[in-house]
């Protein structure tokens, strides 16, 4: 495979979590930490692409020379991606965007009851990013999600592929020892409309250069 691949493409990648704000002090999120979609920006960028990086929290140094922009939400990640994804060539959604957010935002702390009832948290669905960038008809990237799964990883990966119109899906058993949420390591098995190659654990920094390498033959081909 050629190195400098991407020279001249633009990428776009999200990565970390989302953080749906509860009140002021109190939010709902989960445990990914960034580092798969991080160490897949810096490999795009060794490949010769412009990226563009939409990170959620997280701790983590932005990679030399990707361009970051920091959101919390998953409505501020769903804005800030679309608007990238108008300019990229490859969209590549590796963030864990949080499925709900609460419904209202208390303006105050929430308070608990001096009795011991149950507090009830109404939620709503957030916009699903990837899906949202797959279903264009204009300025559509070539568009490339995950699948996090803790059974019938393939399945279910399969499922999102066809049912978000994806290009590309790379699916994760988030259930395996050292692997997916907050790892240093992962291992994933890459699916598309024409079949299915998987890659063993390895660094997320490996994993990550293969990965593109994969992504970039496909997109290019097209
Ligand atoms: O960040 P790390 O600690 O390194 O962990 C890496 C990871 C496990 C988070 C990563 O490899 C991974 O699998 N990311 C996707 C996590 C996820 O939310 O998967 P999902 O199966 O729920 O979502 C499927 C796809 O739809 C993903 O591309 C996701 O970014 C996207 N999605 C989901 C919901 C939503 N509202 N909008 C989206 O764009």
């Amino acid at each position: 495979r050629p190195r400098q691949s991407l020279a001249g493409k633009k990428v776009a990648i999200t990565a970390g979590p989302t953080r749906e704000a509860l009140d002021p002090v109190r939010y709902l999120s989960n445990h990914s930490s960034g580092k798969m979609g991080f160490a897949l920006a810096a490999a795009a960028q060794r490949a010769g692409a412009e990226v563009t990086l939409i990170a959620g929290p997280v701790n983590l140094a932005t990679p030399a020379g990707v361009k970051r922009i920091d959101v919390t939400g998953a409505l501020e990640m769903r804005d800030a991606a679309e608007r990238a994804a108008d300019l990229c060539d490859i969209f590549i959604g590796a963030a864990a965007v949080a499925d709900f957010r609460p419904a209202e935002v208390a303006q105050q702390k929430i308070k608990k009851r001096d009795d011991n009832s149950e507090e009830t948290l109404a939620l709503v669905k957030n916009p699903d990013i990837v899906a949202g960038i797959a279903a264009r008809k204009e300025r559509r990237p070539f568009t490339v999600g995950f699948a996090a799964e803790t059974e019938k990883v393939l399945k279910h990966a399969q499922g999102k592929l066809a049912r978000k119109k994806l290009d590309m899906i790379i699916a994760n058993d988030v259930s395996a020892a050292d692997s997916g949420f907050n790892s240093d390591r992962n291992a994933v098995t890459v699916i598309d409309a024409a079949g299915s190659e998987a890659l063993p654990s390895a660094l997320k920094t490996e994993l990550a250069q293969q990965l593109i390498e994969i992504i970039a033959a496909k997109a290019l081909k097209q």
